[in-house]
């Protein structure tokens, strides 16, 4: 497929947007410097919290699993059985983890994921969100596939 070229300057920070790659949700989130501080916060609490074990390309680094800080894009599905998960930027959440910093929460089996798509310890699903590939044509613009 082709790839697909995502204009950032209408999505607010602290807001998902959502695009369809090769058939696939692929997700542009805009993290706010709230939410990157929280990426540091749920490390105890993350089955692979330096995605060792998972799908993303070498230039994505650290907790957030980014090329920028601010800008995260991953696929939209969960890696347990495909599901959708919701994204649930809001904390504190007890009814869905003691430590939830906001994330993503799949409604088929519960897993959960935080802000850069990693998994929570205890969720079915066993390895991080994907990261598909991408770049930025500028700074607002980004590039998928
Ligand atoms: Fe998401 Fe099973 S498909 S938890």
């Amino acid at each position: 497929g082709a790839p697909v070229t995502v204009d950032l300057t209408a999505v607010e920070p602290g807001q998902k947007l959502s695009v369809t790659w090769r058939g696939k949700a692929v997700w542009v989130v805009r993290r706010t410097p709230e939410m990157v501080a929280s990426l540091d916060k749920v490390t105890a609490d993350l089955t692979d919290p330096e995605s060792k074990s998972s799908l993303q390309p070498a230039y994505v680094k650290g907790a957030g699993r980014s090329i920028k800080p601010d800008v995260l894009v991953t696929i939209g599905n969960c890696t347990h059985l495909g599901c959708i998960p919701t994204f649930r930027p809001e904390h504190p959440a007890p009814d869905i983890h003691p430590h939830w910093e906001g994330g993503f929460f799949c409604p088929c089996h519960g897993s959960k994921f935080d802000l850069a798509g990693r998994v929570y310890k205890g969720s079915p699903a066993p390895v991080n969100l994907v990261i598909p590939p991408h770049r930025f044509a500028s700074d607002l613009s980004v590039v998928i596939g």
